[in-house]
C-alpha cells in the first residue's frame, strides 16, 4: 500500500483539523462515530511528477465532489474549499512527494453513539503516499482478468450514490474479497435491475465497432472524474461516446474493454467471468486513450493543462535559507 515506513514514516506529516501534525499521531478514538457506522465521506486524488514539479489531477473537481458528499450526509466542514484545497498541496510538499496518492477523509466524530449524527463533530483529515499501479504490476500494460461480483451494487434509492461514502464500500469489499479469492484481480458488479454498473473502485468502458459505451448514472455508478476525463480524451480524439445501458452480453461481446479511476488509470480489461474481450490483449482504442490519459496527467498534453494544479514547493524558512 506504500505507506511510510521507518525512517520516512518518522519525517511523514498528515493535515489533520487543519493543522500539520506527524503522521503517527493522526489518531481516532474507538467510539468514534464513524468508525461505527461508516459515517465518513472521502476522496481519492492523485498527484503526479510533472517539469513543473508534483502538480495534482483534477483538484477542484475532487474538492467539489467532497463538498457534495458532505452535504448529503449533513457535513459541515469547519474548513473552506479553499482551505480543504490547500490541504492536499501541503501534505504533498510536507512529505517531500514527487507524485502522491491523496486521501481526504471528513466524518463524524466523537461524543456519544447512536445512530443520529446531530451535534457531532466533524473532523477532517488529508493524507499523501506514494501509491504505484492500483490493480498490480502488469495491470496497465497486459489488462485484468475481472469476474462478476456475487453482490449487487447498493441501489441509488438506498444510498446517494453520487456522494463517495464510507459506508457504501463495504459492498466494494465483499464483491472483491469474493473475486480475488477465486483469483481475479477486480470485481465488475452489476446494478439492482442487472444491468452493469462498475468495478468496486472504477467505472468501466466497452468498445464495439469504435463506439466507446459506458453504463449512464441511473446504473449506480460513482461518477468519477476519471471516467470524465476519459469521456473528454476520447470525444477530442474523434470517437464517439454514448453513456447508456449495459447488459453482460454487451461485455461479453466488446471488442475492448477498459476500467478508469483516479488509482486504477485507465487499466485494460482482458477477461471478464472466463472470457476473453476481444483478441485477450489491449486493444488500440484503450491503448490510445491510455496513452493520452497517462500524458495529460503528467502535464505532456497542453490542452488539458486546466485539469493541474501545480503543489509550490515550500519555501525555506528564513533560518534554512541562512
Ligand atoms: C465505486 C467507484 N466507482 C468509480 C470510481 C472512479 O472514480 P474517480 O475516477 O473519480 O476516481 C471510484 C473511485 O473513486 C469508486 O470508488
Amino acid at each position: 500500500m506504500g505507506f511510510p515506513t521507518g525512517d520516512d514514516l518518522a519525517n511523514a506529516k498528515m493535515w489533520m483539523n487543519g493543522k500539520i501534525i506527524p503522521w503517527a499521531d493522526a489518531k481516532v478514538h474507538v467510539l468514534t462515530h464513524a468508525l461505527h457506522y461508516g459515517s465518513g465521506v472521502f476522496e481519492g486524488i492523485r498527484a503526479y511528477a510533472t517539469e513543473d514539479g508534483p502538480a495534482i489531477f483534477r483538484l477542484d473537481d475532487h474538492m467539489e465532489r467532497f463538498l457534495l458528499s458532505g452535504k448529503v450526509y449533513g457535513m459541515e466542514y469547519p474548513h473552506t474549499r479553499e482551505e480543504l484545497s490547500e490541504a492536499c498541496k501541503a501534505v504533498v510538499r510536507e512529505n517531500g512527494l514527487a507524485s502522491a496518492y491523496i486521501r481526504p477523509i471528513a466524518y463524524y466524530g466523537y461524543g456519544r453513539l447512536g445512530v443520529h449524527p446531530s451535534g457531532l463533530p466533524i473532523e477532517v483529515a488529508v493524507g499523501a503516499w506514494e501509491w504505484g499501479s492500483y490493480l498490480g504490476d502488469e495491470a496497465l500494460e497486459k489488462g485484468v482478468r475481472v469476474a462478476l461480483s456475487p453482490w449487487r451494487r447498493i441501489p441509488p434509492d438506498a444510498l446517494p450514490v453520487s456522494a463517495k461514502a464510507c459506508g457504501q464500500y463495504l459492498s466494494s469489499i465483499l464483491g472483491t474479497m469474493s473475486v480475488k479469492k477465486n483469483g481475479f484481480h477486480e470485481a465488475l458488479f452489476l446494478d439492482h435491475n442487472g444491468n452493469v454498473s462498475e468495478g468496486s473502485g472504477e467505472n468501466i468502458f466497452i468498445i464495439k465497432d469504435n463506439v466507446i459505451l459506458t453504463p449512464h448514472t441511473g446504473s449506480s455508478i460513482l461518477e468519477g472524474i476519471t471516467r470524465d476525463s476519459v469521456m473528454t480524451i476520447a470525444r477530442d480524439l474523434g470517437y464517439e461516446v454514448r453513456e447508456k445501458t449495459l447488459v453482460m452480453g454487451d461485455v461479453f461481446g466488446a471488442d475492448e474493454a477498459f476500467f478508469t479511476g483516479t488509482a486504477a488509470e485507465v487499466t485494460p480489461i482482458r477477461e471478464v467471468e472466463y472470457r476473453t474481450i476481444g483478441s485477450g490483449e489491449p486493444g488500440p482504442v484503450t491503448r490510445e486513450i491510455q496513452t493520452v490519459y497517462l500524458d495529460a496527467v503528467r502535464g505532456r498534453r497542453p490542452e488539458y493543462a486546466s485539469w493541474l494544479t501545480r503543489v509550490a514547493p515550500r519555501t525555506k524558512t528564513v533560518e534554512e535559507a541562512a
